[in-house]
């Protein structure tokens, strides 16, 4: 089929994501539209059957972040020929995989490759720490350049999902219990209750986090022009040092394709 441009969606809290999907952009030497889902989660669109769609999503407690499936309400296809890629941070990405292409199945699209990708943790920055590394990205530099051939004999008929690990029903996951806290550097700008895609901090009052709400994203400690929000506190170090330690050994990023 002759694809002649892709969209890039991804849905990115602490960059390695974003990373990832530009690298694999790059790879395919299409001219490319890039939508970032935490930016613009309202984001509409129909895709036509020659236009290829890459989505990157983020591995959080083995699935894809809770507020990600809702983003796909917004988007359907005509058998658009499509790409998904969950990113985790060298622990494992369990369910994660299965249950982001079922989502791209249910709204039409055809996915005919997949992968998990090691980056560093965002709660945990010393787990993969760097990655993707340059080695990394010219990894999924040249994965782009796969599905840039087998775009040529991509017919939507009869192909089946890429053969990527994972079980349904999807394994539950409730969160976890690290939520950020916000220091006095805090200038009230407003930054981090634009980004925070749970709408767990009060634009009367920037420095609370409504815990109940808050799904640990990091966006607001990614995205805090001062640099006022962080994870911290006896627990999540104690937690740290034994997590880092568990998850030491470097994971391998893994490609699928179903054609
Ligand atoms: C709440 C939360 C849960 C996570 N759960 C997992 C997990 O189950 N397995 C894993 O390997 N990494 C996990 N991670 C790490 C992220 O998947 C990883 O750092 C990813 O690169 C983050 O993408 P981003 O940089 O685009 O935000 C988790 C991170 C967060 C914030």
């Amino acid at each position: 089929m002759d694809i002649r441009h892709a969209t890039v969606l991804y849905f990115s809290p602490s960059g390695t994501t974003e990373r990832t999907a530009k690298a694999i952009a790059k790879g395919t030497g299409l001219p490319c539209n890039f939508v970032d889902l935490l930016a613009q989660p309202d984001y509409t669109d129909h895709f036509a059957p020659d236009e290829l769609v890459l989505v990157c999503m983020p591995v959080f407690g083995g699935r894809l972040p809770s507020a990600c499936p809702a983003l796909f309400q917004h988007l359907t296809a005509e058998n658009s020929p499509a790409v998904g890629v969950v990113v985790y941070g060298n622990r494992e990405y369990e369910d994660a995989g299965v249950e982001l292409l079922d989502l791209l199945s249910a709204q039409g699209f055809i996915p005919f490759s997949s992968a998990a990708v090691v980056a560093q943790h965002s709660l945990f920055p010393k787990v993969a720490a760097g990655r993707p590394s340059q080695k990394d990205i010219a990894e999924l530099e040249q994965f782009g350049q796969q599905i840039q051939g087998k775009l040529s004999t991509f017919s939507p008929h009869g192909i089946t999902a890429p053969p990527m690990p994972g079980n349904r029903p999807y394994r539950d996951f409730a969160g976890v219990p690290i939520k950020p806290r916000t220091s006095s550097a805090c200038t009230k700008c407003g930054v981090c209750v634009k980004i925070c895609p749970a709408d767990a901090i009060p634009a009367s009052n920037p420095q609370i986090t409504d815990e109940k709400k808050c799904i640990s994203c990091t966006a607001c400690v990614s995205g805090c022009p001062a640099g006022a929000r962080s994870f911290g506190g006896f627990l999540y170090k104690l937690a740290g040092v034994a997590f880092t330690k568990k998850n030491s050994k470097p994971k391998q990023s893994e490609f699928y394709f179903s054609i």
